[in-house]
């Protein structure tokens, strides 16, 4: 059962992943058949993100009174008509549309998705699903540009194949039903011990199951308070906001979307002169991606969150400065020290900057604050997400690529000073031990795990 779970999160990633990644290998397509400005470009690339704000806030707002199944089911269709939409575009303006239900979409499912298997997951394997999250992400983006680098240039096809995890998404969901944490808060006792049981895979009379359903029923009794978002700024919950925000914004601000939606343009600009070696670079993007963020996994919880974002910063500064200098002195063989760059970042980002604020979003705000932190750290993510995306042409016609990219470099140096200062060490501690030491009002930043005694 719990794989099943964690092929329903492998889905919403993957479709998260994919339609972000596909714009990649169709820009060049669509700039060939219609006259697209920059700032066109900009905004037709960022109504995804901007479609997945809106769709992270209303998600967050529906999932109480429809039920986790249902918003997920709701989503699955949308990205299928979404798709459809782009696909049969006409012009630019209908396919922004297509591609703001896709985001829209893509913003429940990415605010939904992980909700519901925190709620399912038995606690000691939480943490690695939600990295499997990320590693679908991952996947899906490189399954979009190998799909872009397949059908050459018919972006239509393109557009068209993302109908495909859609309805995969549709499919599983339909057998899986919802979480016994809503279906408590629904009055459905008998369902949710059901449900239970079959997780872990005993009968609906085993005494661990009633334990684990009882447990549920005193939390929900605990809710009955509703969480307000004021209390996100408390003085003892504002360190969690300001990690996980902060985390978001600068895995954004990092630059990784102008690289994931745009890498082509990118290589482009680094002196690869054809369609094809730009998207093969591409892909080279996507399965550097892919495999770094398996080498996160492995890392996440032996060496620690801070040493590996310490990693991730320095890694990412350094890269991006390399190509900002190569762009901006004209190198020779600028073509190759941008190919080793982009490699470096993306290796770099996917080690640290690309799991760590999922997972730590989901695991440093107090039980009764977690939905609307959650919801609070996934507006940063879209926001600004939305922003680097909008601007990323406009900023590279205007200021070039070393212009561009040497902000990004700054800002990974900001992130260094970021996580020495504000982000505490939260591996190989329990939910309850953060937050006790959360609402004990010690700095955030003290927090680490216990020294193993001898
Ligand atoms: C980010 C996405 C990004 C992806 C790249 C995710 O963690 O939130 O914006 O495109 O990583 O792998």
């Amino acid at each position: 059962m719990i794989y099943v779970i964690a092929c329903v999160a492998a889905i919403a990633g993957l479709l998260f992943g994919y339609d972000e990644g596909i714009i990649a290998g169709a820009l060049g397509p669509l700039h060939a058949q219609f006259h697209i400005s920059p700032l066109q470009e900009g905004l037709m690339t960022a109504t995804v993100p901007l479609g997945a704000l809106v769709g992270a806030v209303i998600g967050g707002w529906l999932a109480a009174p429809l039920g986790r199944r249902s918003l997920l089911m709701g989503a699955a269709v949308l990205f299928v008509v979404g798709a459809l939409i782009c696909a049969l575009a006409p012009g630019i303006v209908v396919l922004s549309l297509g591609r703001l239900l896709l985001g829209f979409a893509i913003g429940v499912a990415a605010l939904i998705a992980p909700l519901y298997i925190s709620e399912m997951a038995p606690a000691r394997i939480r943490g690695m699903l939600v990295s499997i999250y990320q590693l679908a992400i991952t996947l899906g983006i490189l399954g979009a540009y190998l799909v872009d680098f397949a059908v050459g240039d018919s972006w239509r096809l393109m557009f068209a194949t993302a109908m495909v995890p859609g309805a995969m998404l549709l499919i599983g969901v339909w057998f899986l039903s919802d979480t016994p944490r809503w279906l408590v808060l629904h009055g459905r006792r008998q369902e949710a011990s059901e449900v239970i049981a079959q997780v872990h895979g005993r009968g609906p009379a085993d005494p661990a199951v009633a334990g684990e359903l009882s447990a549920i029923e005193y939390a929900a009794r605990a809710e009955t308070s509703t969480a307000g978002w004021h209390e996100l700024l408390t003085p003892l919950v504002r360190p969690a906001l300001l990690v996980a925000a902060g985390l978001f914004l600068l895995q954004q601000l990092s630059g990784i979307n102008a690289v994931i939606y745009f890498a082509p343009t990118v290589f482009g600009r680094a002196g690869f002169d054809n369609a094809g070696s730009q998207l093969l670079a591409t892909v080279g993007i996507g399965v550097v991606n892919v495999l770094m963020t398996l080498v996160a996994m492995a890392l996440i919880d032996r060496i620690g969150r801070r040493p590996l974002m310490f990693i991730g910063f320095a890694g990412a500064a350094l890269s991006l400065g390399l190509i900002a200098v190569a762009a901006g002195t004209g190198a020779a063989g600028l073509q190759w020290l941008s190919l080793i760059g982009l490699v470096l970042y993306i290796a770099s980002f996917a080690i640290a900057l690309g799991p760590l604020p999922w997972v730590m979003m989901a695991e440093i705000f107090p039980l009764r604050l977690r939905g609307l932190g959650m919801g609070a750290a996934s507006l940063a993510n879209w926001g600004f997400n939305f922003l680097v995306v909008l601007t990323f042409p406009v900023l590279l016609e205007t200021l070039g690529l070393a212009g561009v990219f040497s902000i990004y470099a700054l800002v990974c140096v900001a992130g260094l000073v970021f996580a020495a200062r504000y982000v505490p060490e939260t591996s190989g501690l329990t939910l309850e031990e953060i937050e006790a030491h959360l609402k004990a009002g010690k700095p955030f930043r003290s927090l680490a795990p216990m020294p193993k005694a001898a």
